[in-house]
């Protein structure tokens, strides 16, 4: 998982390991901008955070996804929150256990509904808004929202070119009973969005500036459906 990495080469992250030395861990609550100066994993996803004036901020939560609204590391596709914790239950259209359609269509009704994500978008938000101003906070939700439509798209993109292999008959996908994931265009369909997608998403969520767009980011994604094209076009011709 690709978390920590993108924190550590975040401003937060880089803020953390210069400046924790002075800051006191101990203090329950911890109060923003006195206790700490720059957000760790868990001030943003789970810890009570209080206000310099002393006011609850956020309560303490015992799941991490109480403040998330979103699942960026989608299978396939990122997608609203799961309700349940028990994933094992959900089912698409097509039947699958997966919580989206290849088309990436959520299966809502296993999905918080967009009250819910609101909800808790807005406690997050809340949190961002002990140390930045409302404006720096929205903007950033907004370019996460935006990545995570971007790296979405990019995804369906890679769906439909292993999808016409599949129909085309040169993989073998779940409708020839086989492995949808293990012949070289379906590793590279499973590589769009188990990495490059999930991992421009956590760049995008948790400020990793460059992580986003290199490492495995958004050059990555489209490199990808040129070669997964490119490999396509081949075995039509095989084919042939
Ligand atoms: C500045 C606040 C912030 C910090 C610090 C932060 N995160 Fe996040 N994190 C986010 C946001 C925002 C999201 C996206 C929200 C969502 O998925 O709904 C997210 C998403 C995640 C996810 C994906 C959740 C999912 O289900 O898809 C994981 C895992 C995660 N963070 C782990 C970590 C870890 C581990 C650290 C510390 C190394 C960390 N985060 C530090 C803000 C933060
Ligand atoms: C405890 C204070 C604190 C909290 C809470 C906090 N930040 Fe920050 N954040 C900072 C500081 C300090 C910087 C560095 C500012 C600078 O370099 O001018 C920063 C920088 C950033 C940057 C710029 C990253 C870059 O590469 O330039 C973004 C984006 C950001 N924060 C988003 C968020 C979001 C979103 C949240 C809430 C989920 C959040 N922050 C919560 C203190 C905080």
């Amino acid at each position: 998982m690709p978390a920590y990495k993108v924190y550590e080469v975040s401003k937060h992250g880089t803020l953390f390991s210069s400046h924790q030395k002075s800051w006191d861990f101990n203090k329950v609550p911890w109060t923003a901008g006195k206790d700490y100066t720059a957000p760790t994993c868990a001030a943003c996803h789970v810890s009570l955070v209080v206000s310099e004036g002393g006011d609850v901020i956020t309560e303490m939560s015992h799941k991490m996804s109480d403040r998330l609204p979103w699942r960026l590391m989608g299978l396939i596709y990122a997608h609203p929150y799961p309700k349940s914790p028990d994933t094992s239950i959900i089912r698409n259209k097509a039947g699958l256990p997966l919580p989206t359609e290849l088309t990436g269509e959520p299966a809502a009704q296993y999905l918080i509904d967009s009250k819910e994500m609101e909800k808790r978008l807005k406690t997050f938000q809340n949190i961002c808004l002990t140390c930045h101003s409302s404006e720096w906070t929205e903007n950033h939700f907004k370019r996460l929202e935006n990545t995570i439509r971007t790296t979405n798209e990019m995804t369906l993109t890679a769906t439909k070119i292993v999808s016409t292999a599949w129909e085309k008959g040169v993989a073998k996908g779940l409708a020839q009973k086989d492995s949808p994931f293990n012949e070289y265009i379906e590793k590279k369909w499973v590589e769009q969005w188990l990495f490059y997608a999930n991992s421009t998403r956590f760049a995008s969520a948790m400020a990793g500036a460059d992580y986003g767009v290199f490492a495995e980011g958004r050059w990555y994604m489209s490199r990808n459906i040129q070669e997964m094209l490119d490999h396509l076009h081949l075995l039509l011709r095989q084919k042939k």
